[in-house]
């Protein structure tokens, strides 16, 4: 499992493993990283915003909302300063390569 260390914003607040986007979100429940790519069939969850309880992430491409709380479980990870680190999935030789996606305003700006 690759140990990452990127952005929480900005610039390289993005990973790509073995193709698979994952970004640092800030909802009201905190920070969180995880895949930024929906379960359902692939939309932009970086794009996402989470529902009046912030307990899901809906979706903008058909409005399923994805349990944050299981998502966070996924990648497991800390945050220091303007940075964060964290174990993503895959195997530890995967191709990582840093980049930059756009967070929809609410998860950028949350607490
Ligand atoms: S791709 Fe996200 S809800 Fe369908």
């Amino acid at each position: 499992m690759p140990l990452v260390t990127f952005k929480v914003s900005g610039t390289d607040n993005c990973v790509r493993i073995d193709d698979l986007p994952y970004v640092y979100i800030r909802t009201e429940a905190g920070g969180s990283v995880l895949a930024a790519s929906c379960p359902h069939r692939g939309g932009p969850l970086h794009l996402g915003t989470p529902d009046a309880d912030n307990r899901r992430l809906v979706c903008p491409w058909h409005e399923r909302g994805t349990s944050l709380s299981r998502l966070r479980r996924l990648v497991p990870a800390v945050r220091t300063g303007d940075t964060v680190t964290a174990v993503l999935p895959g195997p530890a030789d995967a191709d990582v390569e840093l980049c930059h996606l756009p967070l929809s305003p609410a998860l950028a700006a949350g607490a």
